[in-house]
């Protein structure tokens, strides 16, 4: 592969925050990674995907695979390695993974409460792996000066809403990893941020107990009366991948139109 060219790799590539960012990327002449966790009924939307960054004349190879296990990810990151040769790169990493424990901590029922495993599963998905694909990557040497990482946070790392408890967690314990990450790797020119979106109506949010009235508060708040879509986010991780933009790390950057505000 020629060193000129530019990739992304997309944890989470197949809907949502994830799809939008991958079509963007390549729409801005990225070719892309793309890891996601679909069954039968949804695998024909991470075909699209793959099909829409083929058809902008980009190349697309697309895992399904859980991020969370230790062997699939070595098993990518070795493939990616082989594709790519020793001097092509990852310009953009983006971890948008949607995989969460819904229940409340306090129930009558033990069994509608949140367990042991529930919680540790939500945590490893949604925020420790996010750690290890960036170390992992790293140690591939397949990240270099200049190349961003982002992982996606919530409002919910810092408010509360019912149902949301193990994944409030999981961001809290997320943004506190990419700070750490930005610190031990600003020295590799590395940039590690979380982008914080406002709600959007994907999947991820639909399966949220009392979303619904979530949603209407949001857009009753908001003075542009709108919720934020994915191409939102596309849009800014686009512009961030331009290699002079290289001094914003280890932050929350907000992409909800102002709605944490309201
Ligand atoms: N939708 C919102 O309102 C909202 C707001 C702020 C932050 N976020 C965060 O953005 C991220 C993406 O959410 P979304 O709304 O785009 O969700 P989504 O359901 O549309 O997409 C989730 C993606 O994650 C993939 N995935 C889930 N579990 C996986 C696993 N174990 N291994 C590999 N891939 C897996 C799915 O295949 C899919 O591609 C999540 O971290 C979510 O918490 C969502």
């Amino acid at each position: 592969m020629s060193s000129t060219q530019r990739w992304a790799l997309i944890l989470g590539a197949s809907s949502g925050f994830g799809a939008a960012t991958a079509r963007a990327l390549a729409d801005a002449g990225f070719n892309i990674f793309g890891v996601h966790l679909d069954l039968k009924s949804t695998l024909p939307r991470a075909r699209q995907v793959q099909a829409d960054i083929e058809a902008k004349g980009r190349k697309a190879f697309f895992f399904n695979k859980n991020v969370a296990d230790d062997r699939n990810r070595a098993e990518i990151i070795a493939k990616m390695k082989r594709l790519l040769g020793s001097r092509c790169k990852i310009h953009v990493v983006l971890h948008t993974v949607a995989f969460g424990n819904l229940k409340r901590y306090i129930a009558d029922d033990p069994k509608d409460a949140v367990d042991r495993k529930a919680m540790e599963m939500t945590l490893d998905v949604m925020a420790n792996s996010f750690v290890y694909w960036t170390q992992d990557l790293v140690r591939a040497g397949l990240l270099t000066r200049g190349s961003k990482v982002y992982s996606m946070t919530s409002a919910g790392s810092h408010r509360v809403f019912i149902g949301y408890g193990p994944v409030s967690a999981a961001k809290a314990a997320l943004e506190s990893h990419t700070r750490q990450l930005a610190l031990e790797l600003i020295s590799k020119g590395i940039c590690v941020n979380a982008i914080q979106a406002g709600a959007a109506d994907t999947p991820a949010l639909r399966a949220i107990p009392n979303q619904k009235e979530a949603v209407a508060h949001v857009k009753e708040l908001h003075p542009d009366g709108r919720l934020t879509v994915p191409e939102d986010v596309a849009r800014v991780i686009v512009a961030l991948a331009d290699p002079n933009v290289d001094w914003i790390t280890g932050t929350v950057i907000r992409v909800d139109g102002g709605e944490d505000n309201w």
